[in-house]
């Protein structure tokens, strides 16, 4: 078994310094390689339906195609300093705290309605770039997998990241004021999860964990958002997401079935490292960056504030009962189980698990139809 520090480099989850020793590479190169190590996989067994719980799912991909030029209104103009004043109380969280020897302690509206923006820019860029992950993980996952119908259905994720990066991509461009390079941590576990030979990996990393944890922060976004365009992108978007954190839970359902306990735990493992860059993630320490603060000094008020400590874990409702639908809970007697427990995230392990309520996702009819002129 490994230690915490194999795993995530650190032995304290909550070490601050080596949190920010970890810092988003400048982006002057407009590309990056990573290496994908995993050899393409052809199947000669075409017998389509073989797996009914994914063949529902390709189906039901195929007529919820939505198209991100037609079906949201870009004419829409959007305040982005009026988006941020109405999300005030939700971007900071710290309305109930005695600020007045941190910081922020000389901040009057103005700053607060700037940090407002930064965070919808640097939200929606890490979006923009957790969906380039997806489209390039679903991509492997078509040449990886060996069972017909998870490449059938992995091709329709292909098309639905697609318009995924593409809608927040032009949101970014067209309606906001500036982009944020990939977050480290969130480009610590891209590369983890890419790099990885074993086609399984692919799925726990990006459908499990990463798309698990896009479901939890669209839906949240969604449900606080008074910005129309966005409310409807992220609709759109978390149709899709949900139906993608599905083909995760029901693919690795039967494939976890044959592990043994030492294959279970490497499994285990990846999960406890990818929540922990997610969690390590949310730390936003670029936008503090970008507002002349110091991270350091920033993070310990955050991690002290019991409304970001909430969001924070909010994020896991997904996340933690697909894992123990998984078993990744339980096996080698609760191991992942007491990692979560250190989190703060163990108590959603009962909420509903994204295979059976993917389906209450759903567009329906006339979302599907409304096209704009
Ligand atoms: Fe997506
Ligand atoms: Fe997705």
């Amino acid at each position: 078994m490994s230690t915490t520090e194999d795993i995530i480099g650190r032995a304290d989850i909550n070490d601050l310094e080596a949190i920010l020793s970890v810092s988003a590479a400048d982006q002057a190169e407009t590309i990056k390689a990573v290496k994908d190590n995993a050899d393409a996989i052809f199947t000669w067994d075409y017998e389509k339906g073989a797996r009914p719980a994914l063949n529902k799912l390709y189906e039901k991909a195929k007529v919820s195609m939505w198209n991100g030029e037609t079906d949201l209104d870009w004419s829409i103009e959007v305040d982005q300093e009026e988006v941020a004043r109405n999300n005030q109380a939700l971007a900071s969280g710290f309305d109930d705290m005695d600020l007045s020897h941190t910081p922020f302690a000389k901040w009057e509206e103005k700053e607060w309605v700037n940090l407002g923006m930064e965070f919808q820019n640097w939200s929606l860029s890490q979006f923009m770039h957790g969906e380039q992950g997806a489209l390039i993980c679903t991509a492997k996952i078509v040449e990886t997998v060996p069972w017909i119908d998870a490449k059938y259905y992995a091709s329709t994720q292909v098309m639905d990241e697609a318009r995924h990066v593409e809608v927040f991509a032009r949101y970014l461009d067209t309606k906001l004021n500036g982009h944020y390079p990939l977050n480290a941590h969130l480009g610590l576990l891209l590369d983890d999860i890419i790099e990885d030979a074993r086609w399984d990996m692919t799925y726990l990393g990006m459908q499990i964990m990463v798309e698990g944890l896009a479901l939890a922060a669209f839906g949240f976004m969604h449900q606080m958002s008074t910005e129309p365009l966005l409310k409807k992108l992220l609709r759109y978007v978390m149709s899709d997401e949900a139906r993608h954190v599905a083909f995760g839970v029901l693919s690795l359902k039967e494939y976890y079935a044959d592990l043994t306990d030492a294959e279970m735990m490497e499994r285990q493992e990846f999960a406890f490292e990818a929540a922990v860059r997610m969690r390590d993630r949310f730390m936003q320490q670029e936008v503090w960056e970008r507002m002349g603060l110091k991270p350091k000094e920033v993070l310990p008020l955050l991690m002290n504030n019991p409304n970001r400590m909430l969001f924070q874990q909010m994020l896991f409702t997904k996340i933690v009962p697909n894992c123990k639908k998984l078993g990744l809970l339980d096996r080698n007697d609760g191991w992942l189980r007491q990692r979560f427990q250190e989190l703060g995230v163990i108590d959603f392990e009962h909420l509903t698990d994204t295979s059976d309520e993917y389906e209450a996702f759903a567009l329906n009819d006339q979302e599907l139809g409304t096209q704009v002129a």
